[in-house]
């Protein structure tokens, strides 16, 4: 099985080295082909999201991302900029349907950012819609009647967008305790009456699943107040974006936080949901355990082997309990290391 490698910029090559040491670790008959995306790419072929790199990421069975954004590319105009290398694989393969676990390891709980007993009841997936909304929206820089400056992003979602990422919260939900809840922001934004509504209509179709609603900006509140209460969320791109950074603190760092982007067959690429952090870069102090966990999560959702993934997710268990702490965790572990650690628990 191939999969194609993407490292990206800052730590990202970092943390998929230790990713890619524990995959060959488990001798699982993967083969790897590694190409440029991001800043990284932007640099050496003038274009964030090389035709190579694409043809690479629709040829391999599974795809492994470590992360895109480049300070030195922020000033260039938005469509060469690296971030567009990751919106531009997700849109060009339908990856819709993105899949973000948080759960504490009981071993981290002083890392939290909530109170030990609070953060101990996090364990939930947010399905976060991956190919819409603001993000993907008709966007520029304009004039106002006044002259003005003015910036716009249109923010929709049609019917079939809401439906297919619903049936994906509620199958996620059939698969966990039952328990979805969609968040909008529907007292505001007809983008959410509709999203609303469709959920609803596709609720007919999972009587076993007990489906609430909530406001983006409760569930916010809620996150931190009473985490325990969540199974599964389902929402849109934008309040995924931002719930999911602040889930990844409630259980100890964003440093832990792995995810998987879907398409309608299953296909997928795996992700931290962290950034590319050039502030650390290349100095070690990256936490490869999001990307150690991505890696799990390939193996189990597009590569059907549950037994390696099960191995990793207790191996980092294993890692985290006998004391193995990187920088973001409060300890000096450095990522090498880490991935050790990791390796040692296998
Ligand atoms: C994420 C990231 C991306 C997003 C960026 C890098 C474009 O924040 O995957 O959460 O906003 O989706
Ligand atoms: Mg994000």
């Amino acid at each position: 099985m191939l999969i194609a490698l993407l490292p990206g910029d800052g730590i990202g090559p970092e943390v998929i080295a230790q990713a890619v040491r524990v995959l060959e670790a488990l001798e699982c008959g993967l083969v790897f082909e590694t190409a440029p995306v991001g800043g990284a790419a932007y640099k050496a072929a003038g274009h964030p999201l090389p035709p190579a790199t694409l043809d690479l990421a629709r040829r391999a069975d599974a795809i492994l991302f470590g992360a895109v954004g480049d300070p030195d590319c922020d000033s260039l105009e938005r469509a060469f900029r690296p971030e567009q290398a990751i919106l531009g694989l997700r849109k060009e393969l339908g990856l819709f349907a993105n899949l973000r676990p948080a759960k504490l390891f009981p071993e981290l709980a002083d890392a939290s950012a909530l109170r030990p007993e609070v953060a101990s009841q996090i364990d939930m997936v947010i399905v976060r819609e991956l190919t819409g909304d603001v993000y993907f929206g008709e966007k520029g820089m304009r004039r106002t009647a006044e002259g003005l400056r003015q910036g716009y992003d249109v923010m929709a979602y049609d019917e079939a967008e809401v439906a297919r990422i619903a049936h994906a919260g509620f199958k996620a939900a059939q698969a966990r305790r039952g328990k979805l809840c969609s968040v909008d922001k529907a007292n505001v934004l007809e983008t959410s009456q509709l999203w609303r509504d469709v959920v609803n209509e596709v609720s007919a179709d999972y009587r076993d699943v007990e489906l609430s609603h909530m406001y983006v900006d409760n569930c916010a509140m809620q996150l931190v107040r009473n985490p325990g209460q969540f199974d599964v969320i389902v929402t849109g791109n934008l309040f995924g974006d931002i719930l999911s950074d602040q889930a990844s603190m409630c259980v100890g760092s964003i440093g832990m936080l792995p995810s998987a982007s879907l398409d309608a067959a299953g296909k997928g690429l795996y992700e931290p949901i962290h950034g590319s952090a050039p502030d650390i870069a290349g100095q070690g102090k990256a936490n490869p355990l999001a990307t150690i966990l991505s890696a799990a999560m390939m193996l189990r959702y597009s590569l059907n082997l549950p037994a390696p993934a099960d191995r990793i997710e207790a191996a980092v268990a294993r890692a985290l309990a006998g004391g193995a702490r990187s920088f973001d965790l409060g300890g000096t572990v450095d990522t090498e290391a880490m991935g050790d650690a990791v390796l040692a628990g296998l």
